[in-house]
């Protein structure tokens, strides 16, 4: 028995492949295998923790600190068909939080309802669903469809800066103040119409905790509640406004763990991250618009890709020299429990 599952080994590189040709051997027999070949056993993920989905790629603004200000991205939207296959190549039970964005702005769809709507079809079941938005154009019928199905859970607008009208339209170019202010009013309206549940959030990025009063003066009375972070420095962004000079760490970074290093946290035992682009193709993470391909979900299922060739390879060049890498090489995330200065900065300005 053993001698038969050595050799299917040496034909394959797959270790996820080997496990279900084994068919015949029993757990204690693929375990030791495992052990004697000092390789990783496959990681069954049963949910995800965060799964940022880009409906849309790219974004028409060219926010300074956001990778997009130089990398120029055309915008791509996804088809509902699209989308309905990949949410069903995502095989776990469970996800906690589910954003529709990761580099892009999912205002920018034309069917935001039609897409919405095929999040409570799916077999697994998502606690949070976020919409984060620059608000600076919205097409107000079928965003008013999409608060009508009652899916979205949170409400984003994003706003950077010392709370000024200027400093708010330089950090995120072209952006007009009016809209901003424009989106406040009438998405609160028709969220108090149509959905009350949803929480109605700002996520304000800025260098002096002094600011936040005038942030709330404006906010509160509109019913938005601003979250307050620090600026990261982001690989191809324009300006690093954290003012730090990048410390790049040479680890592997937080976003391709294991998933027991993450052994603080209360929810199912398990953190697994999904960040998926326009057109299925999975990245590693939320620093970086694609840092890598890691696979498809038009044509794999969420595990076969945590579990994949493609995945691996990136973690074992990460691990042998990541300053080679082009955008992994220029990025300050650090593993759990030392994610680094961009990290502390996003918790250092909360409340
Ligand atoms: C990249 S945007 C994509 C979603 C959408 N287009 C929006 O503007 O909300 C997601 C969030 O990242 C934030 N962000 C961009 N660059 C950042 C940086 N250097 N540091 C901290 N947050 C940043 C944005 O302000 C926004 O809240
Ligand atoms: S860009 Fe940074 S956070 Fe993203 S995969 Fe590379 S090292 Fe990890």
């Amino acid at each position: 028995m053993h001698f038969s599952i050595e050799s299917k080994i040496l034909k394959t590189s797959c270790l996820t492949d080997i496990l279900h040709a084994c068919d015949g051997a029993d757990y204690l027999n693929q375990n030791r295998l495992v052990q004697s070949l000092k390789i990783s056993p496959p990681r069954r993920a049963t949910s995800i923790y965060n799964l940022h989905f880009d409906i849309v790629h790219g974004c028409q603004l060219r926010c300074v600190g956001c990778p997009n200000s130089t990398l120029l991205p055309k915008i791509k939207r996804i088809s509902v068909d699209d989308f309905n296959l990949f949410l069903g190549n995502i095989d776990v039970q469970r996800v906690h939080t589910m954003r529709l964005f990761n580099y892009g702005e999912p205002l920018l769809h034309k069917q935001l309802a039609a897409i919405v709507e095929q999040i409570p079809r799916q077999k697994w079941k998502t606690s949070i669903v976020e919409i984060s938005t620059n608000g600076q154009k919205v097409n107000w019928g079928d965003f008013e469809d999409m608060l009508k199905l009652e899916v979205v859970n949170n409400l984003v607008i994003s706003c950077d800066g010392d709370g000024s009208p200027e400093d708010y339209e330089r950090l995120r170019p072209p952006s007009k103040w009016e809209k901003f202010i424009e989106f406040l009013e009438r998405a609160r309206e028709l969220r108090d119409r149509w959905s009350p549940a949803t929480q109605l959030m700002t996520r304000t990025v800025i260098s002096d905790p002094k600011v936040k009063k005038t942030w709330y003066d404006l906010l509160h009375p509109l019913g938005w509640t601003p979250e307050f972070r620090g600026w990261m420095n982001l690989p191809d962004a324009q300006e690093h406004l954290s003012g730090r000079k990048t410390q790049v760490n040479k680890e592997v970074c937080f976003f391709l763990a294991e998933s027991a290093q993450f052994s603080e946290n209360p929810w199912h035992g398990e953190v697994n991250l999904l960040y998926v682009d326009w057109d299925g193709t999975v990245v590693p993470c939320c620093i970086h618009p694609q840092a890598a391909k890691l696979g498809n979900l038009r044509e794999q299922t969420y595990n076969q890709i945590l579990n994949g060739k493609q995945r691996r390879d990136f973690i074992s060049s990460m691990k042998a020299d990541r300053s080679s890498l082009s955008v992994c090489g220029n990025c300050e995330i650090g593993p759990p429990g030392d994610e680094g200065p961009s990290f502390r900065s996003v918790l250092e300005m909360h409340d």
